[in-house]
């Protein structure tokens, strides 16, 4: 297995490996990358989605979607990222999230980590662009820092179905309370602070009258997601990409759909109860 950074200290490229058939040293080894840098890219896997949900395992246990018309038959656990169509439907949702953002931010757990599998890529656009949430928290100024330490943001699931105009249910009003994140976030396992604004699908910040508290959250997006902390993927056939949500931002980019087809596989890993309960 080869490794190399894929930003400064954010991110590392692996290279020369079969995940399928790696030894657990090995696969040790990337799981430790992943938490201590913030996101990997695997390159060249050729993964069945049964062999995708096996690898997803190595960072906890997989989570559901709460959107299940997309996912793979058999596979509850995979959501299909496509504008294929097929016998006239439409087998991926097109645009599993063109704002920045952190997967899961309306789960009183929030997404941890969030696999990325490309089997088909259009030749150009489409990039992921991932945001380094922890040195965006070490640039600020220290009364900054001061200012933003406490505050704690009101994600709401219904108001992000009503701003991509999906569907929301019954069941998802009862089981997607309002919940209430804090902005600073502590990584789990290395300590280290990020930055985390979430402006789609927040309601505001709490004791914050709005539209200052909204506005506060935009000029915070804003300032995370400047070039200097934004790795942009360009996807080959058969990347993996994993990413860390306690310390990364992340958008879709457009690509000519009439052209190109885009076929990827998600999985993503809910955080465990003791990820929150340390914080
Ligand atoms: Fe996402």
């Amino acid at each position: 297995m080869k490794t190399s950074a894929l930003k400064s200290d954010y991110g590392i490229e692996i290279s020369d490996v079969d995940v399928t058939q790696a030894s657990k040293t090995t696969l040790d080894e990337i799981v430790r990358l992943l938490n201590a840098h913030g996101a990997i890219v695997v390159r060249n896997q050729d993964l069945t989605p049964r062999q995708l949900v096996d690898f997803t395992k190595l960072f906890g246990k997989p989570a559901n979607n709460p959107r299940k018309e997309f996912t793979v038959p058999g596979e509850p656990d995979v959501f299909l990222i496509s504008n294929k169509v097929v016998d006239g439907k439409p087998i991926g949702d097109l645009d599993a999230g063109s704002g920045w953002h952190f997967d899961m931010p309306y789960e009183r757990l929030p997404g941890f980590c969030t696999l990325l599998y490309a089997r088909e890529v259009p030749a150009e656009g489409s990039d992921t662009l991932l945001a380094d949430l922890c040195a965006a928290w070490d640039d600020l100024p220290e009364d900054r820092k001061e200012e933003l330490r406490d505050l704690v943001v009101h994600h709401s699931y219904a108001q992000l179905s009503a701003l991509k105009g999906t569907r929301l249910t019954a069941e998802h009003r009862k089981l997607l309370p309002d919940v209430f994140h804090p902005l600073i976030r502590k990584h789990p396992y290395n300590g280290r602070l990020a930055l985390r604004p979430c402006a789609g699908g927040s309601k505001g910040i709490l004791g914050v009258a709005n539209p200052e508290g909204i506005d506060l959250l935009k000029e915070l997006v804003a300032f995370v997601t400047q070039e200097k902390y934004i790795y942009a993927h360009k996807w080959r056939v058969g990347d993996l990409l994993v990413w860390d949500n306690n310390c990364t931002l992340h958008r879709g980019t457009p690509f000519d759909r009439e052209k190109y087809i885009r076929l990827v596989l998600r999985t993503w890993i809910q955080s465990p109860e003791e990820h929150y309960a340390a914080a």
